[in-house]
């Protein structure tokens, strides 16, 4: 009789996972963009159960504050003390008493389990009316897991630990992958009928398999197509090869689909990213949590994205960026550190050794090298020269300064927060500007320049400069025919250079 299709998944996450040595539990491991128990139950969740029950025991507090950031339609459920994987199914049933139809449980700890291959399990479970199906795989070492024992007409008899297995039984690579699906009533009964009586003292749900077949129930083995997918997570070598087998898969994934990877071997790709068609990531790349890298966009080499979205054709090269927003065209790096809220207009640039936090760059915008950029708003196509500091913060509290469109800011200035540079506005190189310059006016801080003559003959002699120097005067003398060689005391030039042009409003900042 086929089953009603109301859903129960079942989640063992109360390990306490002691090889991993850590005070994280095993299940918070973090795996290209989610934990392990994550991993699990993404994997299940097309299934639409109606009930998730997750078992939590060691570090339970942890993991049910991660099971309410990630999955609170989740019902976490506390299995005190470990007495084993049957005693966990146990308890976790207790709390869906009115549970009918199929009840799927999983181990936490395989997170590279497909959902198609979950849905493929339950569809073979449920199209045959069996009482229990286990997932199996073969494997090429099947070391310390559950082996599948068939009949000899290749039905499964029993579900045996290695530690309980003989010999012969130990040599079989058929292995219980810890991925069930159940009739719940039989389960139940199942359940209800367990022993303590084996190697580890321990409640097997492995043994339900045994036990119902022994009542002539019928009881199934699925087989996955890719044993990879059952790959367990027991110490921190196995979670990075799990890490290194995701990264494959993703970036195969994305290569299908139309993007570039050029050294996928050192591009990871959190699993929750979205890469458009013909975008290019090159080495040395990490794009990670919610980050969007759009069509046709080139990412790296060298660039770590955090949750950061990037635009159609934009570039980002050898930067780092967190929570920002690259517009579409616009240029980034190489060196640039792009902080939480860095909002890039389309086709602005922001370049080497820059730093941007909580600004927004209008379109074509520029701050092309050594900037620090906060709290700041710049107008569209505004110039910010070399080495401008945004000075946001007095020491107490954070202030903006808005920067007009098409202004130009000289080199070497600080913008002293808050204050506001008009539109078309200009401000001379190395000013220190704390008073708002109207649009269109420039404002300039600079103090006049004074040349001393012979300064450094009088007070550096003997030094390179000196030596330097006395050459430049010798052969100004020579070229003057020594007209000019009475030189005496010396003559201070007071505003020897003016600032008013746009040479002195510093346009060497701009390419
Ligand atoms: C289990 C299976 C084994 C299978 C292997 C696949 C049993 C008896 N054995 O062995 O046949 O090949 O998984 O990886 O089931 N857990 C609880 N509460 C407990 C005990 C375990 O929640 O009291 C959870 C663990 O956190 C883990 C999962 O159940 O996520 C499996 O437990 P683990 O101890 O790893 O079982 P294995 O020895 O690996
Ligand atoms: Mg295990």
């Amino acid at each position: 009789m086929p089953q009603p299709h109301l859903r129960t998944v079942v989640v063992l996450a109360a390990g306490e996972g002691k090889r991993m040595k850590s005070a994280l539990p095993k299940v918070l491991h973090p795996l290209l963009g989610r934990t392990l128990v994550g991993h699990v139950l993404a994997a299940a969740a097309p299934l639409r159960a109606d009930r998730t029950v997750v078992v939590v025991g060691h570090g339970a507090d942890q993991v049910r504050a991660h099971l309410a950031e990630v999955a609170p339609e989740a019902t976490p459920v506390l299995q005190a003390q470990q007495l084993g994987t049957g005693h966990a199914v146990r308890i976790a049933l207790e709390a869906v008493p009115d549970a009918t139809g199929t009840v799927v449980v999983i181990n936490g700890d395989v997170p590279l389990l497909r959902a198609e291959t979950v849905a493929a399990l339950v569809e073979a479970h449920e199209g045959a009316g069996a009482a229990a199906t286990v997932l199996a795989a073969e494997v090429p070492d099947p070391t310390g897991l559950g082996r599948i024992v068939r009949d000899a007409d290749g039905r499964l008899a029993q579900i045996v630990e290695e530690r309980d297995a003989t010999p012969e039984q130990r040599a079989l690579r058929e292995i219980n992958a810890g991925i069930y699906a159940f009739d719940v009533a039989r389960l139940r009964d199942g359940l209800g009928k367990l022993s303590t009586d084996n190697d580890q003292g321990e409640e097997y749900l492995t043994d339900v398999f045994g036990l119902l077949r022994d009542a002539g129930e019928p009881v199934a083995v699925h087989v996955a197509a890719d044993h990879v997918e059952t790959l367990g997570c027991n110490d921190r070598v196995e979670l990075a090869a799990l890490r290194g087998l995701l990264r494959d898969r993703v970036n195969a994934g994305w290569m299908r689909s139309g993007v570039s990877i050029l050294d996928p071997h050192t591009t990871w790709i959190d699993v929750t990213v979205t890469v458009e068609r013909d975008a290019v990531v090159d080495q040395n790349t990490q794009l990670r949590g919610a980050s969007v890298v759009g069509a046709g966009a080139v990412v790296g080499p060298d660039v770590t994205l955090i949750d950061t979205t990037v635009g159609a054709g934009a570039t980002v090269l050898r930067s780092h960026a967190v929570s920002a927003e690259v517009g579409a065209g616009a240029s980034v790096g190489p060196y640039a550190y792009l902080r939480p809220a860095a909002r890039l207009a389309e086709k602005s640039k922001v370049g080497t050794f820059v730093e941007v936090k909580n600004s927004e760059l209008g379109a074509g915008a520029k701050v092309p090298h050594l900037t620090y950029v906060g709290d700041a708003t710049i107008g569209a196509k505004a110039n910010i020269g070399a080495a401008t500091i945004f000075v946001n913060y007095d020491g107490v509290n954070k202030h903006r300064t808005v920067v007009g469109e098409g202004a130009f800011v000289g080199c070497d200035t600080s913008l002293i927060a808050p204050v506001e540079v008009g539109d078309g506005a200009y401000v001379a190189a190395g000013s220190a500007i704390a008073q708002d310059v109207p649009p269109g006016a420039l404002g300039v801080t600079r103090a006049p320049q004074r040349n001393i003559d012979g300064w450094v003959a009088r007070k550096r002699p003997g030094t390179v400069s000196a030596a330097a120097a006395e050459r430049a005067r010798q052969a100004a003398e020579d070229a003057s025919g020594g007209a000019a060689a009475a030189r005496e005391g010396e003559r201070i030039h007071e505003g020897g250079r003016s600032v008013g042009g746009p040479s002195g409003a510093g346009d060497t900042a701009t390419e």
